[in-house]
């Protein structure tokens, strides 16, 4: 079986878009891959965290992730700081990474454009790097990540091509899984942006932690385009984002909503759609709060996928040890 590995930071709360476009894809993967899911705290501290919120919300997204399906049992799912080996292999490769190649770094120039007189750190600098070793020491065949990351994984395989040529294949060059096009969702209140968890309109994003009220109140205040007709259509952008939401909300088609809706206005697009939501997200959030319930177990469950993290990763590690020429360590 090809081998998944995908990681997820513990930073703002998550969002609909996070979980149609990323989680669900998650949980299917596991009936095709051999899935390793991370909970990528070490990336977190790139940017300043508290560390109350930070340790609750790692422990969050830990039932996030369990409540939307991925089963531990069949996925290794851990916590990044849980497996030292992501850090001591990203040494490594930074020894394999030029300054100029992490100075092109999209994401790097956009989070450091927005410190605004407040330190960049070298942390958030080499943040590709550590994601390179993330991936590299489980030797992962496909990463499924969004559009953002493709620089990311492509720096990934620069640096273990780079590694492979120097030592012999020690790394698989891994493939970037982006999903097509598919349900891309939107901001309810910017409708040409994604839905981001750096939300600059808290009313905008939905979380999947929303109670029932809360996501009635979000769409009812969602943007919407002029005219009344309901339709996707690109003139149409918040319309047919609220008709992409609802269709996979319902496991139907945008066509097949659209024409559930024919004759009717914004207004029972906006109720459907807000009900089609609640009912979606409902054996989520119940699971969710059944896991943080008994966090004794949740920690066991991270415990159990650290150890099993650890025994790919050792073994990776070893062998780069090796062969960049480090003397054995003795027991
Ligand atoms: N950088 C990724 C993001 O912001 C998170 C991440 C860290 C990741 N390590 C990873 C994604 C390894 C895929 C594989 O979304």
């Amino acid at each position: 079986m090809e081998r998944v590995l995908s990681g997820i930071q513990p930073t703002g709360e998550v969002h609909l878009g996070n979980y149609i476009g990323a989680l669900r894809h998650w949980a299917s993967d596991q009936d095709s891959y051999d899935c390793f899911f991370a909970i990528v705290d070490l990336h977190a501290i790139t940017l300043p965290q508290d560390p109350e919120e930070l340790r609750s919300a790692t422990l969050d997204l830990a039932a996030i992730l369990l409540a939307a399906g991925i089963d531990p049992e069949r996925s290794t799912v851990f916590v990044q700081s849980h497996v030292a080996e992501h850090a001591e292999l990203a040494w490594i490769l930074q020894c394999f990474t030029s300054y100029g190649e992490l100075q092109r770094m999209i994401q790097f120039k956009d989070k450091a454009s927005k410190r605004h007189g407040e330190i960049v750190s070298a942390g958030l600098f080499t943040y590709p790097v550590l994601q390179a070793a993330d991936i590299l020491i489980y030797r992962a065949d496909r990463v499924p990540v969004g559009e953002d990351q493709r620089q990311h994984l492509e720096l990934t395989r620069d640096i273990a091509g780079r590694f492979n040529q120097r030592y012999g294949e020690t790394f698989v060059l891994p493939q970037a899984a982006i999903p097509r096009m598919g349900a891309k969702i939107l901001d309810l209140q910017m409708p040409d942006a994604k839905m981001s968890k750096s939300a600059d309109s808290p009313l905008g994003t939905l979380k999947v932690t929303d109670p029932p009220e809360e996501i009635r109140r979000k769409v009812k205040v969602a943007v919407t385009d002029s005219g009344r007709e309901v339709v996707a259509s690109p003139d149409k952008p918040a319309i047919t984002n609220l008709l992409t939401i609802y269709a996979v909300a319902t496991g139907s088609s945008v066509p097949d909503v659209e024409a559930s809706l024919a004759g009717k206005g914004y207004a029972e697009l906006k109720a459907g759609l807000a009900e089609a939501l609640v009912e979606f997200l409902r054996p989520l959030q119940d699971r969710r709060r059944e896991l943080l319930a008994d966090p004794g177990e949740l920690a066991r469950i991270l415990r159990a996928g650290a150890e099993k993290a650890r025994e790919v990763a050792r073994k990776t590690l070893s062998d780069v040890y090796e062969r960049v020429g480090f003397l054995p360590r003795s027991k």
